[in-house]
């Protein structure tokens, strides 16, 4: 009896066990894999804001929203006061212009999803990139093309370095004078 019990655990529940925990951890790690290190990061966003149209077809220039990305460690999102400069009179009857005009009213930011992040103790800072010529598509891809934000690249230490060590390689589209950027680590640990 005692032997025939142990025999069912050992050989039917304990591989199905095993089999359980590693599909559910495999599962997991693919799913939770563009929140981990960023790459494919697309949340819906709380208003059908669509770069395509607006950088895209509209050519609305980037720092006309992101407007301290030349002069600061930050870009920005616009606040809604920066939409209703057109969206006081621009597709007013259209429901997402609706929830946007709400937010306007209220006073209350919108609630923008953030994609991308580097942690805390990291340095980066827009405004050395952006001065020195290198394009925002070298790092978020071409915005100009997507209606929903997505990540394309990985912000991972490695891929700093990667740039800093060969932005040549990186940038080929990038003639004349190009300096290599930091690689001690004081630059972006400070
Ligand atoms: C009309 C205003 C407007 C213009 C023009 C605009 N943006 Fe944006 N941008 C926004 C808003 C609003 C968000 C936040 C919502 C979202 O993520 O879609 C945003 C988000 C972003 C983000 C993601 C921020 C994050 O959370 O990580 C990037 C990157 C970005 N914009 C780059 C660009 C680039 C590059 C251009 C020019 C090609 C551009 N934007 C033009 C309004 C604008
Ligand atoms: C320079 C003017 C301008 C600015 C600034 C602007 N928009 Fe627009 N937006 C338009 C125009 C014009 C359209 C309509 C385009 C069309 O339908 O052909 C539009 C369309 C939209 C739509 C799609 C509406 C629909 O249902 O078809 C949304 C959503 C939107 N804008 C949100 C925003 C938000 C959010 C901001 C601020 C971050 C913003 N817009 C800033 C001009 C602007
Ligand atoms: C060298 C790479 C690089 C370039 C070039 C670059 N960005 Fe970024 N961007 C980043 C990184 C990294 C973050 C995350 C920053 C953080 O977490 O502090 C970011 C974040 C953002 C955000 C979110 C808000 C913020 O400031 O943290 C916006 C908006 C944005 N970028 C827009 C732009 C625009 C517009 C341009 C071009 C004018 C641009 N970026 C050029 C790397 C870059
Ligand atoms: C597409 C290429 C590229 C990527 C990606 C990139 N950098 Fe840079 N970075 C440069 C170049 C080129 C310079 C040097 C600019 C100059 O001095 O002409 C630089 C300069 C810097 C500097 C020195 C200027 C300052 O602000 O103090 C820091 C710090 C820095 N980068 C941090 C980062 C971090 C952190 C990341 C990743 C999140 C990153 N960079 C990603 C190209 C890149
Ligand atoms: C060009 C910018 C840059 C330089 C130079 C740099 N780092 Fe980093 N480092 C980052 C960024 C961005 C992160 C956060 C993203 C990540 O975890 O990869 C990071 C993360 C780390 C972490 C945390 C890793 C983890 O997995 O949690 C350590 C430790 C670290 N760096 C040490 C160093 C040391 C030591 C040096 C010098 C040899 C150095 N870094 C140089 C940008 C840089």
């Amino acid at each position: 009896m005692k032997k025939t019990v142990l025999d069912y655990a050992l050989k039917v529940k304990l591989p199905f066990t095993v089999f359980i925990i590693l599909t559910s951890f495999a599962i997991t790690y693919f799913v939770a894999k563009p929140e981990r290190d960023g790459v494919g990061y697309a949340p819906e966003q709380p208003v059908k804001f669509s770069h395509r149209l607006h950088a895209g077809d509209m050519a609305i220039d980037c720092q006309y929203c992101h407007t301290s990305v030349e002069k600061s460690r930050h870009a920005t999102i616009p606040s809604a006061d920066v939409c209703m400069n057109c969206h006081a009179v621009a597709k007013t009857d259209s429901p997402e212009i609706v929830k946007l005009t709400q937010y306007y009213k209220e006073g209350k930011p919108i609630p923008w999803k953030r994609i991308h992040r580097v942690p805390e103790y990291a340095y980066f800072n827009h405004a050395s990139h952006v001065v020195n010529g290198i394009d925002c598509a070298n790092c978020h891809g071409d915005v100009r093309e997507m209606d929903i934000i997505s990540q394309v690249h990985s912000f991972t230490m490695g891929s700093c370095l990667d740039c800093h060590r060969e932005p040549q390689k990186r940038m080929p589209q990038m003639t004349g004078k190009l300096n290599n950027g930091p690689e001690n680590c004081n630059a972006c640990h400070r």
